[in-house]
């Protein structure tokens, strides 16, 4: 399969990699210096695109992607107040898009326990709850994107809980998050559940950025010759 990369930083190339070993073909690379190869035949004959950029960046590029006439898989986070103009692309123009805050399968599963775990912690308030993300330094969003749809995931599913908070909680239903910016840490996540008498916490770290990578290219391949917004949930169906 023919696809295009969108930032060629840490994540680009870990994709390349991966990319190369699954038997694809890159046929164009776009980074800051050479944004204007969004127009080149090359970037318009790849099926899919996939774009690791930063957040500022990232619905700009998404839409030079869909003006080109490319579906995209997009990993860039911290983005996401702009989501309804992407939903829009994909219903009224027909565009391609597919989303995760994060591809690792391991993240995927752990996303699934989060959810299953909160619904069994409804039942008992007497605890507390809390989440603490750790990344490496150079990372421009906080909290991640990853530790936003772990939120989420307790807020649908704990009644007494209706909001996040970066760092310190403001009242009783909300769901304090604690970031850390630490040295090359590819990514750690942990949810705590805290009571007078005990602590039950589930934690996701990942070893190196293999596994969003590998995901990022499986989702290119799921999303080729596809409509529409996809995400992990249309992907896995666990
Ligand atoms: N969804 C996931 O699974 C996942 C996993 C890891 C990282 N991320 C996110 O992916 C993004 C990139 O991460 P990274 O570690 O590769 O960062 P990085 O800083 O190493 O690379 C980003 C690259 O994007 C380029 N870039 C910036 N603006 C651009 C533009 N307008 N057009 C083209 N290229 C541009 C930069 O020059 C750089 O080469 C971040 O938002 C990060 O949070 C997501």
């Amino acid at each position: 399969m023919k696809i295009a990369l969108v930032g060629y930083g840490k994540m680009g190339r870990e994709i390349e990699k991966i990319a190369l070993s699954r038997g694809h073909e890159i046929v164009s690379i776009i980074d800051v210096d050479n944004e204007a190869d969004f127009d080149s035949e090359a970037f318009k004959s790849a099926a899919v695109a996939i774009e690791f950029t930063s957040p500022h960046s990232a619905l700009n590029n998404f839409r030079r992607c869909f003006a080109a006439g490319v579906p995209v898989v997009a990993g860039t986070t911290g983005w996401l107040e702009h989501l309804d103009e992407v939903k829009q692309a994909c219903e009224k123009d027909g565009k391609t898009f597919f989303y995760a805050s994060n591809f690792s399968l391991g993240v995927n599963i752990f996303f699934a326990l989060n959810k299953y775990l909160a619904k069994i912690m409804n039942q008992y308030p007497d605890y507390e709850v809390k989440m603490e993300e750790v990344h490496h330094i150079h990372k421009l969003d906080a909290p991640s994107g990853t530790a936003i749809t772990l939120a989420e995931g307790v807020l649908e599913n704990i009644a007494r809980k209706n909001s996040w908070k970066l760092e310190t909680a403001e009242s009783d239903s909300d769901l304090p998050i604690h970031c850390i910016r630490r040295g090359e840490v590819p990514g750690i996540h942990e949810i705590i559940y805290e009571s007078e008498v005990d602590t039950i916490s589930i934690k996701h770290d990942a070893k190196s950025r293999k596994g969003f990578a590998l995901g990022a290219v499986v989702a290119a391949e799921f999303t080729a010759g596809k409509k529409g917004l996809l995400g992990m949930d249309d992907m896995l169906k666990f």
